[in-house]
């Protein structure tokens, strides 16, 4: 059992704090926000997350785990030290390393004896030195950098599931130490220097959001050829070479990780090769995707001008109230800025929703209020909840007959069996074209 302080209370902060607790160790976390801190201790988290609630009570229970503010009292006595602080995107499109400086300044001020071995997680600023150690620390700080690969939504099954454990440092005892604390998960781990690693993070990123953009072109493609894009990505994700996972056409990426090492991934190429084409056309992708479903409604409408559409889903993918980079409310500004009447519902992120919304569209409690009177219902983000809603009695509530899968999730058949305009990314039988072709003949 060891000692393990936290530095900041985010998602990756908190998923890790529980986990580590629950495997035996002790911890602290730190974070400068009193309030967030206050919450903690009663075991209140501030975003959502499935299961967490349960793991964070029960290492509360068994006193596993305690919050501070203070980094003296948090940083007593500790073995290891995990920094989990945000690297968010600048308006210039660096990452912006502010709270990485001041939370390494604040380790550095009150590290204890003997010192504890430095564990980062939060994304840096790969190519801007030789590696974080450098960056913001002193020759006699030990850093190991350990990228996280927890996805939002299912954070905690990806904690104590890893598919792979990256630890890189210069220092072979504190890799070892590090790599120790992870053993009872029976992950493999990669030991490698610390840019290597730091640029496996933005790689695996990077990665992903090209494995998204693909499924998006399959998409569009097969639309016109007649062929099953769905279809397609399994076929081909059966093969071990490929592999399963993002790629599902839809709406698109978002959220705070993609579309950031996305970014850096973009910049690190124009600098180091001089090219960045490949990453710059994944983004061009997935931006087009929103565009696509804005082009899909003037095809049908002429103007967005008193069209009365209900989005249903605004977090930026199923399963958590994360709404940062969200597609669903980038489709919703631009169906806003063509005079488009908008209402959005989501099952939890209602309550950031309201702060973001602030009157330019409408938050609704439910579903059916978001779709009431409608012409156009899109589902923009996958909450199963959407697949079984009753679609008969959707039909008597809305305006318009006009249904948009922006995430593949609906039963495209017996949506159209029932009266519906129907248009999803997947399928061949529900390509724009056929859809228009079809809603002018109805509206003729
Ligand atoms: C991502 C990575 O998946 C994690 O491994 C990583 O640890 C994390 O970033 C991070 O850097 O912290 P996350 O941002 O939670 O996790 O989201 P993903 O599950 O990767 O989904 C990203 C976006 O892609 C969502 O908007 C989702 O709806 C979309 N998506 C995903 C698709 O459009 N199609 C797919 O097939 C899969």
């Amino acid at each position: 059992m060891s000692s393990i302080t936290i530095v900041g209370a985010g998602h990756v902060g908190v998923i890790y704090a529980a986990g580590l607790a629950e495997m035996g160790h002790r911890v602290k976390v730190i974070d400068i926000d009193e309030t967030r801190i206050a919450r903690l201790r009663e075991g209140k988290i501030w975003f959502y997350e499935p299961g967490l609630p349960e793991l964070l009570d029960r290492n509360l229970h068994r006193r596993r785990i305690t919050f501070t503010s203070n980094y003296r009292a948090g940083l007593a006595k500790a073995q290891f030290v995990f920094v989990c602080v945000p690297t968010p995107t600048s308006p210039d499109g660096s990452l912006d390393d502010r709270f990485l400086r001041k939370a390494f300044e604040q380790i550095k001020a009150n590290l204890g004896r003997p010192a504890p071995i430095i564990v980062n997680k939060s994304t840096v600023p790969v190519g801007t030195s030789d590696d974080v150690a450098r960056l913001f620390t002193t020759s006699a700080m030990r850093v190991v950098s350990n990228p996280e690969f927890l996805a939002e939504g299912r954070g905690v099954e990806d904690f104590f599931h890893p598919t792979r454990i990256v630890i890189g440092s210069h220092d072979r005892v504190a890799a070892q130490a590090v790599a120790g604390l992870y053993a009872p998960l029976q992950a493999p781990v990669v030991f490698t220097d610390p840019v290597t690693s730091e640029f496996t993070k933005i790689a695996a990123n990077a990665f992903l959001a090209t494995k998204i953009s693909f499924a998006n072109v399959l998409s569009r493609i097969g639309e016109k050829l007649g062929a099953n894009g769905e279809d397609v990505s399994r076929a081909i994700s059966l093969d071990p070479r490929i592999g399963r996972g993002h790629l599902r056409a839809g709406l698109g990426y978002g959220g705070s990780c993609l579309p950031k090492d996305l970014a850096a991934m973009e910049t690190l190429a124009q600098k180091f090769t001089g090219s960045s084409e490949l990453f710059t056309a994944v983004a061009a992708v997935n931006r087009a995707q929103r565009t696509r479903i804005v082009d899909l409604l003037l095809a049908r409408f002429g103007s967005l001008a008193g069209i009365r559409i209900g989005i249903l889903g605004a977090a930026f993918k199923a399963n958590t109230d994360d709404l940062r980079d969200s597609p669903a409310l980038a489709l919703a500004r631009e169906l806003r800025d063509g005079d488009g009447d908008v209402a959005i519902y989501d099952p939890v992120a209602n309550g950031h929703l309201r702060a973001f919304a602030r009157g330019w569209m409408t938050v609704t409690r439910s579903a059916h209020t978001a779709i009431r009177g409608a012409d156009v219902l899109i589902v923009a983000t996958e909450w199963p909840e959407f697949a079984s809603l009753d679609f008969a009695r959707l039909r008597g509530l809305m305006r318009g007959n006009l249904v948009v899968d922006g995430r593949g999730i609906l039963d495209g058949e017996r949506i159209r069996a029932l009266g519906f305009d129907f248009f999803s990314f997947v399928g061949s039988s529900n390509s724009s074209e056929t859809l228009q072709h079809r809603t002018a003949v109805a509206t003729a």
